[in-house]
């Protein structure tokens, strides 16, 4: 096979499972890696030298593709335009760049010939978006659900197995699952990144990701993880991307969300830090992935495995346009949150006193939404736990009685109900 040459940004965990698995595949050839520290002790020593100055790897014309496993969006985002306009191709790992920038990173691909690969950017080792990409081509994809980040599914697994939501954490930070600050991974903005790039190769365009609605773990307790699997539910952090129209909206329905899995349902038993994904295309119905969405060696498959794709049909005349989405030049808008429909699990802790099931009843009833089971749970004459599992309803409607029950007389804490959970509604 030719020889194609590599340069590199970034050695950490990814970079370092793409040098172990390059020695395999001599035909890559790494000419340079650029770091931010030449001297940091490192687990792997790959066989070119290493530098802090990226414009040696932008700047070699001899350097064809640039393997981008560095993270962040500034300054990735300027070394992967600068890499472009030199007219090397891009293999990158990197969610956040390409949620952002990916309409314009595109459109300069396009306009200076080259290819990116990306398909390291969701769900790690999964082969999720050549599936969405190539395997699904004769369809059109209506939806993408599923577990998108590891963290948060290691975290949820451990609090339904008796943890706090904090030693959960600290353990999953112990591990090298979360990072010190957890909040791309707990407040859902990681997943909201991940489902626009879903949504630019399943619907040709990238979501942007402050439109999507995003709603992290932070809140879940051990209380409404044990009282979920009494009614046959797991909690899961989901992310959906889903045409217009599947759920009586307009636009497309992009959010992340902790949401209530039936235990016999195929993501319920999506444990640990793996990840797992529903695809629905219109021919093909409904595919299931399940696989390690993270960790060095199954990042690194992603991205050797798209070098070797990239390596593969180089030579060929414009073999770019071949490998590219058409994804639009601008990009959409997510639906608002208020416009779609579900089951809510809804927890309230109330004053035990007579009358508050009947008041509870009332207020549902203004809203428009039918309880479909409600336990009541307490010690007579001191605060009580009512749990209440709805039909359908829409976010709008449930928004409102969430307001106006935060504003009765009759809750324990002043202005706080328990908590409010979505309950698995297929996309
Ligand atoms: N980790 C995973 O399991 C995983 C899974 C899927 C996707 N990804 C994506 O893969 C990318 C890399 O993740 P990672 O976990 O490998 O990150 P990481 O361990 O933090 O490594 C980042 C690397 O980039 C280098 N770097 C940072 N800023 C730089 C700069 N300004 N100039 C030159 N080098 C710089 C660092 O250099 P030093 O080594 O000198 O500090 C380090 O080698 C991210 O986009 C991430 O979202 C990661």
């Amino acid at each position: 096979m030719a020889r194609v040459v590599l340069g590199m940004l970034g050695l950490g965990t990814v970079g370092t499972g793409v040098v172990e698995l390059l020695s395999k595949h001599r035909h890559l050839t790494l000419k340079k890696v650029a770091v931010k520290d030449v001297q940091k002790e490192r687990d792997v020593k790959p066989n070119c030298p290493l530098t802090t100055d990226v414009n040696e790897i932008i700047n070699d014309p001899e350097i064809e593709v640039l393997v981008e496993v560095m993270g962040g969006e500034n300054p990735t985002v300027s070394y992967l335009e600068q890499a472009i306009k030199k007219r090397k191709h891009i293999v990158t790992a990197n969610k956040e760049v390409l949620a952002k920038h990916g309409p314009r990173l595109f459109a300069l691909a396009k306009e200076h010939g080259v290819a990116i690969f990306f398909e390291a950017s969701v769900a790690g080792g999964v082969p999720l978006l050549s599936t969405i990409h190539k395997g699904l081509e004769a369809n059109e994809i209506e939806s993408v659900t599923g577990i998108l980040n590891g963290t948060t599914n290691f975290i949820l697994s451990k609090m339904e197995a008796g943890n706090s939501y904090a030693s959960a954490l600290k353990e999953a930070q112990e591990l090298g699952f979360a990072e010190a600050d957890p909040t791309a991974d707990v407040d859902g903005f990681d997943v909201a990144y991940k489902l626009s790039v879903l949504a630019a190769l399943g619907f040709g365009h990238f979501v942007k990701p402050d439109t999507i609605y995003k709603e992290g773990i932070r809140n879940i307790t051990e209380e409404d993880m044990a009282l979920a699997k009494e009614f046959g539910y797991r909690i899961k952090l989901l992310g959906t991307a889903a045409r217009g129209g599947s759920n009586g909206n307009s636009g497309f329905d992009v959010r992340v969300h902790p949401t209530l899995v039936p235990l016999d349902h195929p993501l319920a038993s999506v444990s640990g830090p793996n990840n797992g994904i529903l695809v629905r295309g219109h021919a093909v119905g409904q595919l299931t992935l399940i696989g390690p969405g993270a960790g060095k060696l199954p990042t690194a498959s992603a991205v050797v495995g798209d070098l070797m794709n990239l390596a593969g049909a180089l030579k060929l005349p414009d073999f770019a346009s071949y490998f590219q989405p058409a994804i639009d030049a601008s990009p959409a808008s997510a639906a608002p949150p208020d416009s779609w429909k579900c089951p809510f699990y809804l927890r309230l802790v109330v004053k035990d006193t007579p009358g508050v099931i009947g008041k509870l009843g009332t207020i549902f009833g203004a809203h428009n939404i039918s309880i479909s089971t409600i336990i009541q749970r307490g010690v007579e004459g001191q605060a009580a736990t009512v749990v209440i599992l709805t039909h359908d309803v829409l976010g709008k409607d449930m928004n409102a009685a969430i307001a106006e029950l935060k504003k009765s007389d009759f809750l324990a804490s002043k202005d706080e109900i328990g908590n409010a959970i979505r309950i698995f509604r297929a996309a």
